[in-house]
């Protein structure tokens, strides 16, 4: 071998060397850099979420802005309190009135127009609308949602899309949602399902409702008023397609928050019973049952005029009804 070469060779070795020290310490420093950045992403994450979970504390309505954005959210607010009595008022005769809507109130269910952190409030509902309902199988909006309220629990009719109740509700929704950013975890809303509903006893149900609810219910549940007790059953009441006629939802409802002025002081199973007295009762029937959950999982729990009937034959199967793959 030529001493020239060689020479080349030890050269081009020495080269290599180098090479391969550097590229392994870009190496290294590539990794760290990785390291680096995924544990900052991992911060990021953590403070994003912290600042996702936001506070209850919506404005007051004695800020509503001057002209007619502030007119519109103080007769939104109106609607969602006294729905009945505001839209019957304005219907062109009693009857219509009556055609249009029930007896019920937003507020009947969504206390203090929403406004009440306990008893299903509605604060933040236009940050989370546009919203996937299973009920619905779509993706559905804000307007399109106070329409299932509409159209089941007050047992009415849907607005039109250009209504001008409806888009004043819309702006009271707005203004209660103010500054809650869209996609921040609302843990107060939603929160009236009781997980495992306990086999109700009908009977011990209708005792516990003497003693406790007639006060404000009235004996038969056609209630006292939407505001001061409104009617649980009956003509008056919300149809058998509304989510309060879900066994595990009227349970929940009703120990979150009734008897009023002695929330959560009954029993899961005193609540249950409750509720299958209330909805083995008689109470207006939601035409378009088919069309719901049509991506499947439509729950067995909704108590409909079937269930009812089986409730008062002594051949209701709880278990089934109640059974967790129901949900
Ligand atoms: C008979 C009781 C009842 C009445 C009356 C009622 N709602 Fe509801 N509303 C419910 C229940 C139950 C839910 C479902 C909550 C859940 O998902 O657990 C609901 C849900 C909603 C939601 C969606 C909330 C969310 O967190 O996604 C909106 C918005 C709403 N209602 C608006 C209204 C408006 C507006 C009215 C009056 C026009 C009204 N509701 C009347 C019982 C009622
Ligand atoms: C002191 C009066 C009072 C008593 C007692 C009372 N409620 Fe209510 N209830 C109300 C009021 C007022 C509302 C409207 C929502 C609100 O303000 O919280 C309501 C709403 C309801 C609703 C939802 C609206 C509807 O039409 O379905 C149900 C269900 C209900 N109460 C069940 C009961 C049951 C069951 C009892 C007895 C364990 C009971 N309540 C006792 C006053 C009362």
């Amino acid at each position: 071998m030529s001493r020239g070469y060689s020479l080349v060779i030890g050269i081009l070795f020495i080269l290599s060397l180098i090479f391969i020290v550097v590229l392994g310490d870009r190496l290294g420093e590539e990794i760290e850099r990785a390291d680096r950045n995924m544990t900052q992403n991992a911060q990021n994450n953590a403070s994003s979420k912290e600042a996702l979970t936001v506070a209850y504390n919506p404005p007051s309505l004695e800020n509503v802005p001057d002209g007619p954005q502030g007119e519109a959210i103080l007769r939104g607010h109106e609607l969602v309190n006294d729905t009945s009595k505001v839209l019957r008022q304005d219907a062109a005769s009693a009857e219509d009135g009556q055609k249009r809507i029930n007896e019920l109130s937003c507020s009947s269910c969504h206390a203090g127009a929403g406004l009440e952190e306990d008893s299903s409030p509605l604060v933040g509902v236009a940050a989370k609308y546009p919203n996937f309902i299973a009920r619905s199988g779509d993706i559905v909006t804000l307007e399109e949602r106070i329409n299932g309220c509409m159209v089941r629990s007050m047992n009415g009719e849907a607005f039109v899309e250009d209504d001008e109740d409806l888009d004043a509700m819309i702006a009271y929704f707005k203004y209660i949602s103010e500054g809650i950013p869209v996609g921040a975890e609302l843990p107060w809303l939603a929160q009236n399902e009781m997980k495992e509903v306990p086999t109700p006893d009908v009977a011990a149900g209708e005792e516990k409702f003497q003693q406790s609810c007639i006060s404000c219910h009235a004996q038969d549940g056609s209630g006292t008023g939407a505001l001061t007790g409104p009617a649980l059953w009956g003509d008056g009441s919300f149809n058998d397609g509304a989510g309060l006629a879900r066994m595990s939802k009227m349970a929940g409802y009703i120990q979150n928050n009734m008897p009023k002025g002695q929330e959560k002081s009954l029993t899961d199973q005193e609540a249950s019973n409750l509720a299958a007295f209330i909805l083995s009762q008689d109470r207006p029937e939601f035409k378009k049952h088919e069309g719901d959950w049509p991506g499947g999982g439509k729950p067995k729990d909704l108590m409909t005029k079937d269930l009812r009937q089986q409730v008062k034959d002594g051949t209701i199967k709880w278990d089934e009804v109640l059974s967790k793959s129901a949900k």
